[in-house]
């Protein structure tokens, strides 16, 4: 049976899952296109990024890359992990779609309870891990062109029996997800663009915005004790390591040519056994 962890249950973690960029990411979903991205260059920053998850003290799973899903190193879409159970998401973007049953093996290895999201008619009940972002008091999930209301409705149907509360804001427009413009910190504490924490979304927590100029850094990583954030954001890297974060700088470079940062690249939660 599994245990439960002590500490924050929204960024004290024992275990990671990530995938190994391949060769199609060239295929990958983007915005705007400013280049190729290089494989050798995404696979050097996806070994420090395991690196750190590790000197973090994760347990990492490295899954092999998926040719056929070019955005399949961005695991975190493809699911919800929490520490009574795993939701399989049910992503927005039509190439991505596959990626969900793709992780389910892996997810069914550590949980005995996997919830899906599921298909409704019309084209609606989509949902993206990158537009959940898990506090310690409730779980916000954005709107976006990836994440639509039945999709948060199916996700709140599930996890409101795990004791948690889901609240529905809303994704900046021109911004994928929620996450590309926010992150957590700590217990009351997020990192935010101003142009998010304008909506008032993290009205009642601690908010600590990016450096002006800086917003792709909005894009890190809690886990455990080590803050993960995007390398060649000096200033925002200053402002957390002044409000006394452990920052960690891994370069993003190619991931940013498709959309994706930090979150991005792992699934993070805890599992005692
Ligand atoms: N390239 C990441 C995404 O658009 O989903």
């Amino acid at each position: 049976m599994v245990g439960t962890t002590l500490g924050a249950r929204s960024f004290t973690f024992s275990h990671a899952i990530t995938r190994k960029p391949g060769q199609s990411i060239t295929d990958g979903l983007r915005a705007v296109d400013t280049g190729a991205p290089s494989l050798e260059l995404m696979e050097s920053h996806h070994k420090d990024y395991v690196a750190a998850l590790k000197s973090a003290g994760a347990q990492v799973v490295e899954l092999p890359a998926l040719e056929q899903f070019p955005d399949g190193l961005f695991v975190e879409d493809a699911a919800l992990c929490l520490r009574e159970g795993a939701v399989i998401m049910r992503p927005g973007a039509p190439s991505r779609l596959g990626e969900s049953a793709a992780i389910a093996p892996t997810l069914l290895q550590f949980y005995e309870e996997v919830a899906m999201i599921e298909g409704l008619g019309q084209g609606s009940g989509y949902i993206e891990g990158g537009d959940i972002l898990v506090t310690e008091r409730e779980i916000l999930v954005g709107l976006s062109k990836r994440t639509d209301t039945m999709g948060v409705k199916q996700l709140r149907d599930i996890v409101s029996r795990w004791g948690y509360t889901v609240r529905e804001v809303v994704t900046p427009r021109g911004v994928l997800h929620f996450k590309t413009d926010c992150s957590l910190l700590d217990e009351e504490t997020i990192l935010s663009t101003r142009k998010l924490s304008n909506s008032g979304c993290f009205d009642g927590y601690e908010i600590i915005h990016v450096a002006e100029g800086e917003e792709a850094a909005a894009n890190t990583i809690r886990f455990n004790d080590l803050v993960i954030m995007p390398s060649g954001f000096p200033k925002t890297a200053e402002i957390l390591d002044k409000a006394g974060y452990h920052v960690r700088e891994i370069g993003n470079s190619e991931c940013a040519k498709l959309d994706g940062g930090m979150s991005c690249l792992s699934l993070r939660f805890s599992r005692f056994v």
